[in-house]
């Protein structure tokens, strides 16, 4: 198994290229299954996760090329890929495939809607929580499925094709979203939805199902409106950047001070993480290249966080704000609303030296002055990423291990932070 050794105590300074984004990447992949026609994608990271869902598509039938050529003939990253659903061949999603990767039970959401039966095992992903399905089947029953879970697959069934309803989401799901968006596209009639999640990757969804022929209006606001249409047609359309990369390389920056450009970064993707960053005392500045952000020397400001659904600050850059706080001068508090088990990072932060304790969903940081590397290990994708942003700043040699959690999730991360001066290589074996 791979691991990550990072000898601390280098600013970051430079320029780091951000990639498309994963959490977007994946639905739209997902949609492709929508239409007999080929749906290309711009901008697709080259990540596990990506990989893995190429295979999940492909047993269903879908063909894909990257760059016009078969995949393993490209060493590319941010591809061109094309997605090609010309006959759907099975419509069961098996456990052996889903149950690596969560995202991967929303196919049950297209195969519904285009072959009028489903039959997917139910997910697997990061241990951060329970993660049930139980808002998005509900979903599909107010469209006019029938479900029945048996065995750990849930069986979804719409003989007669789906049809419009009003929905509101007991609570903001983004799944929940994505996969109502792909329902009720191809349902008879319109469907409303109400709760809705405002993410950048639902808008990117909405906008590529617009592309496609879709009728949806008000994707990107907690209220949606969907007018069914007969058949979906191919598109071309572009991935957006990935916010929690930036985010993620952002904070790197506050924790060890310098001076980086994130390029193609999105502001507006990101506003309330910036806004809380500005907070520990990084500088920031905002151009047409993407998002500038610089520290030198300052002090670390310690600064509350909550995590909350777009706009509010992602749960997916809780650990590595986390992993930043263990150097404030004072204490933070960081509370998690949105998974109920998304603290596995705590005990491999304090194997650095970091103080954190944990009560209910709230952890308190005591920011220390220095830290001191070790081995620790990853959990899951984000908590990761944050042990590589405290080792970059910790003293001495930090190895983490289990690093393929992060390859689901970030492309090229050493070759990026070591191009910007961090000591960080990958081991392989
Ligand atoms: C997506 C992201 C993930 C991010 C999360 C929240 C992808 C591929 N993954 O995950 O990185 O952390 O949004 O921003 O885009 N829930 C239910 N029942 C359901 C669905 C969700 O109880 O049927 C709960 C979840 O357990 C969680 C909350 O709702 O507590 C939000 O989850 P959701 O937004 O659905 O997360 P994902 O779409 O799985």
């Amino acid at each position: 198994m791979d691991r990550i050794k990072i000898i601390g105590g280098n600013r970051l300074n430079g320029v780091i290229p951000i990639s498309g984004a994963k959490n977007a990447a994946l639905p739209l992949m997902i949609a492709s299954l929508l239409t007999d026609d080929t749906l290309t994608l711009d901008n697709v990271p080259h990540l596990a996760d990506v990989e893995q869902l190429i295979r999940i598509l492909g047993n269903h039938g879908v063909d894909y090329s990257v760059n016009g050529r078969r995949q393993h003939q490209d060493g590319a990253y941010s591809r061109t890929v094309h997605f090609t659903a010309r006959q759907i061949v099975t419509t069961r999603a098996p456990y052996e495939l889903v149950s690596k990767m969560r995202a991967s039970f929303w196919v049950i959401a297209p195969l519904v809607a285009r072959m009028g039966e489903a039959c997917v095992s139910l997910p697997g992903g990061c241990a951060i929580g329970t993660r049930p399905v139980d808002f998005i089947l509900q979903g599909l029953e107010a469209l006019g499925t029938e479900i029945n879970i048996e065995n750990g697959y849930v069986h979804a069934k719409a003989p007669k094709g789906l049809r419009g309803a009003e929905f509101t989401f007991p609570k903001v799901t983004v799944g929940g979203t994505h996969t109502m968006l792909m329902a009720a596209c191809l349902a008879r009639g319109d469907t409303v939805l109400h709760n809705a999640a405002c993410e950048p990757e639902v808008v990117n969804l909405a906008e590529c199902l617009n592309a496609m022929g879709a009728k949806i209006k008000g994707a990107g606001t907690p209220t949606i409106y969907i007018e069914g249409v007969e058949g979906l047609s191919g598109a071309r359309v572009k991935v957006i950047s990935d916010r929690i990369e930036a985010g993620t390389y952002a904070m790197a920056v506050a924790m060890t001070g310098g001076d980086v450009l994130l390029k193609d970064a999105r502001p507006d993707y990101l506003r309330s993480v910036l806004d809380t960053l500005s907070k520990t005392g990084l500088e920031i500045k905002e151009s047409e290249e993407g998002i500038r952000v610089a520290r030198n020397g300052l002090d670390i400001v310690p600064t509350d966080i909550e995590t909350q659904p777009f706009p509010g600050f992602p749960t997916d850059l809780q650990a590595q704000f986390m992993g930043l706080m263990t150097r404030a001068k004072g204490v933070s508090h960081i509370t998690e609303t949105i998974f109920e088990n998304r603290f596995m990072h705590v005990q491999e932060l304090a194997r650095l030296g970091a103080h954190i304790s944990l009560v209910g969903q709230t952890a308190t940081v005591e920011g220390v002055e220095r830290l001191l590397g070790a081995q620790v290990m990853a959990t899951d994708l984000r908590a990761s990423v944050s042990l590589v942003i405290a080792g970059l700043a910790a003293e001495g040699e930090t190895t983490v291990n289990r690093v393929y959690h992060l390859d689901r999730g970030f492309e090229r991360l050493e070759e990026k932070l070591s191009n910007c001066g961090a000591q960080i290589e990958r081991i392989s074996g």
